[in-house]
């Protein structure tokens, strides 16, 4: 949520941070702005996304060597120009952009408004940034000494960066809870909330740990903690993204180009760790926790949103594969419920940007209780990444789209080879069964690629549901987190009401719903639960719903029931939701593009939800 740019350096700031902030914008796209230092501070934000701000400023910016950006996903007051950031202090020295919340910006501001301060937003920001004004003004201190005894006073989620007209030499940022990545190019310095602003500038990264702030000059950085004014020896990360990874390549949207990647993507995947001869899987994370996995009694799997119904699918495998009890439950519900957790429990956290609030807060809560945390994370250098207490890396590419594709697919597929690890070392799992399973793994990206070849038949398809205000999705077994994976990303990206359920469920509740005017998207596949699907097939055409539905090359039976049907190629029952997704992927993404929504950027939404 919300993007924060920053530079200092020899070019010229406006380009660097305007361009910084177009690949930001996933995190929030509701208003943007920018500071610029030229001698004196210009700022321009407004409504909107960047490419109004650029509108906004066209032409008129004069050449500057330091600036700052923001883009923005609202919490404190709604989207306008005002609210927009970056945030000006009362007298006019010090601006900053913020990303996160500021929980006692109330006593805050009131201590503020009673020393006859002023505010023109809603935001918390604002507050903050006065706040910095004040504490130098009253300790007589420079900026980076400011902004931390502010902080010192701050209780809540920051990633902050702040410039002074006075101080034009220094560009102070610091985090907690929220992202912060610096850049190191030659005698120039970069700020973002992640390293995408500047992929193709430098390729030397630090990544900002909670509680630390880092003082750029035009000589250098440093980087202290906030509590203690301690030097912190930083490690300096070489990025292995590039620019190709994050641009469209020729197609409309990103959410497009990234369900198109899922071949490559998977491959990527299981690439160096899945043998097949020999029935291994090589995972380094695994590896370093065998141990606890030999004892493991229980394994706790959390995520939210998509990550949480690729936590389902795993479910499925790993009690099927190595029969231990896997419990899966919303990331923000486990962190405030008052879980048992165990000291011999396997947390698996799930998260393709690693940056989510609640699972954050729920990984850092199970360590505490002892347990030991597996992330699965798509972003290198994430806080859950590091938070972990091992881990392996989906390795699908940067997802720039906000509805999550390649991720759930590369997230599933991890999930599939830790199954398949914990079946082999427990002896649940035998090698035959292993080898025949690994190999139906290597076919899937093969068998995705023909079934994305039926794009034109989806987008067809999708008419049939484009003018709904509900539907419906059934699954059952494996196919049942697909069902609610495919609602959720119609109602993300199409604003459809729609629902996901195990389609026998139907019949306690929902079945009420169907009529004429009910689309039902049933995932029917061939395998353990064929049979019981085609009669709640039938349940739904008694009643005149309309049925599409995801079946095998073949199914006569579910054919002869449906309106619409896609067919997939033919694989074991347990990796049968890396096919059924595709389709369902593609149905939303035409269904929205049919409907004129903003694909990649759907309202209300941001990619990387980092306040909880
Ligand atoms: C849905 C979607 C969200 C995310 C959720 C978790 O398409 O993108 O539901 O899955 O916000 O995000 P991560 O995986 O980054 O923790």
């Amino acid at each position: 949520m919300c993007g924060i740019v920053g530079y200092m350096g020899k070019k010229d700031a406006f380009p660097v941070l305007i361009n910084g902030l177009k690949r930001l914008e996933y995190r929030g796209y509701d208003s943007s702005g920018i500071a610029l230092y030229n001698g004196d501070l210009e700022i321009y934000k407004c409504k909107g996304k960047v490419q109004e701000l650029e509108n906004l400023t066209g032409g008129k910016i004069k050449s500057a060597k330091l600036g700052i950006g923001h883009t923005r996903w609202a919490t404190h007051g709604e989207p306008n120009d005002v609210n927009a950031h970056p945030h000006i202090s009362n007298n006019g020295d010090l601006v900053i952009v913020h990303n996160g919340i500021i929980e006692n910006c109330d006593s805050l501001k009131q201590f503020l408004l009673d020393r006859n301060y002023t505010f023109k937003s809603d935001t918390d920001t604002e507050i903050l940034i006065n706040f910095i004004e004040y504490v130098q003004k009253e300790e007589k201190v420079t900026l980076d000494q400011a902004v931390r005894l502010a902080l010192r006073e701050v209780v809540g989620a920051y990633a902050i960066a702040v410039i002074s007209k006075k101080e034009p030499d220094f560009m102070v940022s610091a985090r907690l809870g929220s992202p912060l990545v610096l850049g190191l190019g030659s005698g120039e310095f970069f700020i973002g909330s992640d390293a995408t602003p500047f992929i193709d500038l430098t390729k030397k990264v630090i990544y900002l740990e909670d509680g630390e702030m880092a003082i750029i000059s035009t000589t250098g950085v440093s980087i202290r903690t906030i509590e203690s004014d301690q030097p912190v020896d930083a490690v300096i990360h070489r990025l292995k993204m590039d620019l190709d990874s994050i641009e469209k390549g020729g197609y409309d949207h990103f959410m497009l180009k990234e369900i198109f990647e899922q071949p490559t993507s998977i491959l990527n995947t299981i690439r160096g760790r899945l043998f097949e001869n020999n029935a291994q899987i090589r995972m380094a994370g695994l590896d370093a926790i065998s141990d606890k996995l030999e004892k493991a009694n229980r394994i706790l799997i959390i995520g939210c949103g998509t990550s949480w119904h690729a936590g389902l699918v795993g479910e499925y495998i790993i009690e099927d594969l190595s029969r231990i009890p896997v419990e899966v439950e919303y990331a923000s519900e486990f962190r405030y419920r008052n879980p048992i957790i165990k000291s011999d429990d396997i947390v698996i956290a799930i998260s393709q940007s690693g940056e989510t609030a609640d699972t954050l807060a729920a990984i850092k809560m199970a360590k505490a209780a002892g347990a030991c945390v597996f992330g699965i994370c798509n972003v290198v250098g994430s806080s859950i990444a590091r938070e972990s207490s091992a881990g392996a890396f989906t390795h699908a590419g940067p997802e720039i789209g906000v509805a999550s594709t390649k991720a759930f697919t590369a997230q599933v597929t991890v999930l599939t080879m830790i199954a398949l690890y914990l079946g082999r070392s427990n002896d649940n799992l035998s090698k035959s069964r292993f080898k025949e399973i690994a190999k139906e793994i290597k076919l899937i990206p093969k068998k995705i690629e023909s079934m994305l070849e039926l794009d034109d038949k989806v987008q067809s398809i999708a008419k049939l549901l484009n003018k709904s205000n509900n539907a419906l999705f059934l699954g059952r077994g494996f196919n049942f987190p697909v069902a609610l994976e495919g609602a959720l990303k119609l109602k993300e990206i199409s604003y459809i009401h729609a629902e996901g359920y195990p389609a026998a469920e139907m019949k306690h509740g929902p079945i009420a719903l169907i009529d004429d005017n009910m689309p039902v998207i049933i995932v029917a596949p061939r395998g353990g639960m064929y049979e019981k699907i085609v009669s709640n097939i039938q349940e739904v055409k008694a009643r005149k719903g309309a049925v599409i539905s995801v079946t095998s090359y073949g199914e006569s039976e579910v054919k002869a029931l449906s309106d619409a049907v896609i067919e997939i190629p033919e694989t074991l029952d347990c990796l049968t939701p890396l096919l059924t997704t595709i389709p369902l992927q593609l149905l939303s993404y035409h269904v929205a593009v049919q409907r004129e929504c903003n694909v990649d950027q759907p309202r209300n939404l941001a990619k990387s939800v980092t306040v909880e």
